[in-house]
């Protein structure tokens, strides 16, 4: 395990039951309210998955684990990425939150032995996602949307469900197309958002 990650797991109990530990971690860290997030977004991103017929525990697992970085706040978010040898974007620079995706990551894989792909890759892009995006990385996307972290009904949330009926590219292009519609007012754009919005825009005028 990275050192990095010692200060946050020399004091919880491991049980070795994933949804269990991931709520131990959180909590023990400071963010009860991540842990409860997550939490809703693993089975948020089951139900996701039996519409789209994903690997609903592939799916669930990647929802508890998305949002773990939660424990890094935002103002050392970059430091880090650094020093896990992520690939830092300037975009991420201006804007730390939204590395926090790809911290998520590593953290899975190092600190709760993750070592399925699209489970990782899922938690790795769940808040821009990014081209050829997969089945799985779709279902973590529009359930961390659909169950998000914040008060109240999202703004989005009418369009999505519409879209959702459709398919689930539909659906997450309804959020990205949300966020294009209001790119003038984000603090950045994310190039894997770029990409995706400019791929699936084509994919949902075909379907
Ligand atoms: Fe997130
Ligand atoms: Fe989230």
């Amino acid at each position: 395990m990275h050192s990095i990650f010692k200060p946050l797991t020399q004091h919880v109990s491991f049980t070795g039951e994933l949804k269990k530990d991931i709520q131990l971690f959180l909590t023990l860290n400071q963010c009860p309210k991540t842990a409860k997030h997550c939490i809703e977004v693993g089975t948020e991103s089951r139900r996701i998955a039996m519409l789209f017929n994903a690997n609903q525990a592939a799916a669930e697992t990647a929802g508890w684990l998305h949002d773990i970085s939660a424990v890094f706040p935002n103002n050392g978010r970059i430091e880090v990425a650094r020093q896990l040898q992520i690939e830092v974007f300037p975009e991420e620079e201006r804007f730390p939150m939204i590395i926090h995706q790809k911290i998520s990551k590593v953290m899975a894989q190092d600190i709760f032995n993750i070592h399925d792909q699209d489970v990782l890759d899922a938690v790795g892009c769940h808040t821009t996602l990014r081209s050829s995006s997969t089945l799985l990385d779709q279902v973590l996307f529009v359930a961390d949307k659909i169950s998000w972290d914040q008060s109240g009904v999202p703004p989005y949330i009418n369009e999505l469900n519409r879209n959702l009926e459709k398919s689930l590219t539909h659906g997450a292009f309804a959020y990205i197309n949300y966020l294009w519609e209001r790119k003038e007012t984000l603090k950045v754009i994310h190039p894997w958002l770029r990409d995706a919005y400019e791929e699936l825009k084509d994919k949902v005028r075909l379907v």
